[in-house]
């Protein structure tokens, strides 16, 4: 990894180096991740402070395990509970948490740039563990590692990614990821969930599912983020299933040894059929998840090893 880097903010930042060298370490980890005893020394000493102001199950879950995995002391901010439900601003929060010389914080948060602007109010290493519709560069990181484990190579793979790309933080930065690392990526979804001009980021753009899946390497389903939605974007979820829902027919114009990915969490029958998510032969949605530990596990390895070479008071 290149020693200026501080932050894991989003995949804009990172060269393509930087992201082979934390998808190789992350294989490593997934060896010790796999063991009895899964204990490293890496982050020995270190403080580590998960703060998620957006709920989670996975990301959550995995960067606490990591911490713990590498050593570091891990402390999850209740939000829901904490003073920013007394107006407390995220910026106070985050100066409040940084007089406690954390090394590294995790921050999740419902506002695009958000985690970017609290990067520039710490002293210490910032993730983004998803921010608005903007980025979520760790979950790219550990699509990318469960691609180059099932196909062997990440690079003149053909991708696609369907659903609501629209309100997707991780259509973003799959598709930045995928990019950098020299595939074709596909995009697939009504034009309600498809942003405008993404033909700049140089992927292709398909509203049909039988089209776009054509002799595909990679199938990756995205939920509807209902969450970020105000108003109707799509007729019913009855009619969306029909059209964009992934099932064995649908399936089958991709290429027959094609894996099927999800990020989470699923909304079976609706982008997804529940037998194509539990087949062991064609979905990886579990292998993500163990990635996700093995690779949040040498991100925060990596930029404590950048900010370690870091003379003093430099900060990019
Ligand atoms: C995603 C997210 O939060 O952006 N989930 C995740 O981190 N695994 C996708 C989603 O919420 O649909």
């Amino acid at each position: 990894m290149t020693t200026r880097l501080q932050h894991l903010l989003g995949i804009e930042s990172l060269h393509p180096n930087d992201i082979t060298a934390i998808l190789d370490l992350a294989d490593s980890y997934v060896d010790l991740n796999r063991r009895q005893v899964k204990h490293t020394d890496a982050l020995a000493g270190l403080t580590q402070i998960n703060m998620f102001f957006e709920n989670s199950t996975r990301t959550q879950a995995s960067f606490e395990l990591a911490g713990k995995r590498l050593g570091a002391d891990v402390m999850n901010m209740a939000m829901q509970t904490s003073s920013v439900k007394k107006g407390e601003t995220l910026i106070d929060t985050a100066l409040t948490l940084n007089a406690m010389h954390p090394d590294l914080l995790v921050v999740r948060h419902p506002h695009s740039g958000a985690v970017d602007l609290l990067a520039q109010k710490v002293n210490c290493a910032v993730l983004n563990a998803g921010d608005g519709k903007h980025e979520h560069p760790t979950q790219a990181l550990l699509d990318a590692l469960t691609i180059r484990r099932a196909k062997g190579r990440l690079h003149r793979l053909s991708i696609a990614i369907c659903g609501d790309i629209a309100h997707s933080r991780v259509a973003r930065s799959n598709i930045l990821l995928l990019g950098k690392m020299e595939n074709r990526v596909r995009l697939i979804g009504p034009p309600t969930l498809m942003p405008s001009g993404m033909s700049e980021f140089g992927v292709e753009v398909f509203e049909d599912m039988a089209e776009g899946l054509q002799d595909v390497d990679v199938v990756m389903m995205l939920r509807l983020q209902r969450e970020r939605m105000d108003g109707g974007f799509i007729p019913s979820e009855r009619e969306y299933y029909h059209r964009y829902g992934l099932n064995a027919e649908k399936l089958a114009h991709a290429k027959p040894d094609a894996i099927v990915m999800h990020p989470g969490p699923m909304n079976r029958g609706v982008e997804i059929d529940g037998e194509i998510a539990d087949d062991i032969n064609r979905s990886v949605i579990q292998e993500q998840v163990e990635m996700g530990v093995a690779v949040r596990m040498a991100a925060m390895d990596l930029l404590m090893q950048s900010r370690r070479a870091q003379p003093e008071g430099v900060m990019v």
